[in-house]
């Protein structure tokens, strides 16, 4: 749905150049809510304005729907830009016009009549909740509530795509949640492709099926959301990844106990199930959790456990062998 070809970007400052984007490859596929984590300078809002051509890249292609924008005319990137929905961290609503009307302002320039368009405007309203604050100005509303405003505008034109500009970060955690929630049902509902930006993992944790680690202008690491949580590769990812664990380096209590020290991950109904128990109760080796993690990305559960295994050799190979037989992931940390 969305493709970006080798996208650079630069911006002159002064006599020099600061150096965005290089060299970025990503493609969103048709109705997934694709997240991109980097920290602050990282080239995140460059990249998600380089996808509407709010930035115009230096070198590179976008494609989205299949359509090339970057060898558009402006009058055709107009009319493919009401394809592109966008919403951002402080909102951008209009201060002096209702919720009602900020909602309608995309619509104006759309062929619809009058009634046409408070038809659309009052679905909209009811599809984020917000039917009752037609007449609000945006002074009147929480944060939260501004949010849907947002989205409802963003909406309008009846867009493929959504981008989300850091659209949680000004808000508190219980508000986040409510948006990420209306997020995800409108993907559902509309099948609309999500692409968004954040510094934060319980972002990306709960509401994306894929994620980019953005560093330094690059993209170094690409996955499923379960696959990078429970193996991050880049130094950067794993500093993302325990943002959300809530824990300290395992790899700390290496040569500190008297065992042998594995990681174990459960995917899916595996979590729930009694099978570390089961497996060692039949065995002379015995275990201790170290830390652990429960949780849920998205709707699958899953859980990353630190244990020691205190035992002989071939007792706790045959643990291993058991519990891996069970489905969990299973590796010894050295
Ligand atoms: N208009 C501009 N002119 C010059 N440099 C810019 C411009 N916009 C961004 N930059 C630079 O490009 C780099 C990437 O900026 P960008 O805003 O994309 O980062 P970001 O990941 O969105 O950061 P944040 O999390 O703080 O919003 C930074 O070094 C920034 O200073
Ligand atoms: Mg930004």
């Amino acid at each position: 749905m969305i493709e970006l070809v080798n996208i650079s970007k630069s911006y002159r400052v002064g006599s020099a150049y600061v150096e965005a984007l290089r060299n970025v490859d990503l493609n969103v596929h048709k109705g997934e809510i694709f997240g991109i984590i980097g920290h602050s300078g990282a080239g995140k809002s460059t990249l998600l304005r380089c996808v509407n051509l709010l930035e115009r890249p230096s070198d590179g292609q976008v494609k989205v729907g299949g359509v090339e924008l970057t060898s558009l005319s402006s009058g055709q990137l107009q009319g493919q830009r009401r394809r592109i929905g966008m919403i951002f961290q402080h909102f951008n609503l209009l201060s002096m016009a209702t919720v009602r009307d900020n909602v309608a302002f995309p619509l104006k320039l759309t062929k619809l009549s009058k009634a046409e368009r408070n038809a659309r405007v009052v679905e909209l309203l009811q599809l984020v909740g917000l039917a009752d604050h037609a007449d609000k100005y945006p002074a009147q509303l929480s944060g939260g509530q501004k949010q849907r405003v947002g989205i409802a505008r963003a909406l309008a034109s009846n867009p493929d795509v959504l981008l989300c500009d850091e659209a949680t970060s000004a808000l508190d955690p219980q508000t986040t949640n409510s948006i990420l929630a209306l997020l995800l049902d409108i993907n559902r509902k509309l099948g609309l492709t999500i692409l968004l930006i954040t510094h934060e993992m319980h972002v990306i944790r709960s509401i994306c099926d894929r994620v980019a680690v953005i560093d330094r202008g690059e993209i170094v690491e690409t996955g499923n959301v379960l696959d990078v949580f429970l193996k991050p590769q880049h130094p950067i990812t794993q500093d993302f990844v325990e943002q959300v664990a809530d824990s300290f380096d395992a790899r700390e209590l290496l040569g500190q106990r008297e065992g042998r020290l594995f990681r174990v991950n459960y995917v899916g109904d595996t979590t729930y199930e009694p099978i570390l128990y089961n497996t060692v109760r039949s065995s002379p080796v015995q275990f201790a959790i170290l830390q652990g993690t429960v949780s849920r990305m998205k709707q699958t559960p899953y859980g990353q456990l630190i244990i020691e295994l205190i035992g002989d050799g071939p007792d706790i190979a045959q643990v291993v062998a058991d519990l891996r037989q069970e489905g969990l992931d299973v590796e010894e940390l050295r």
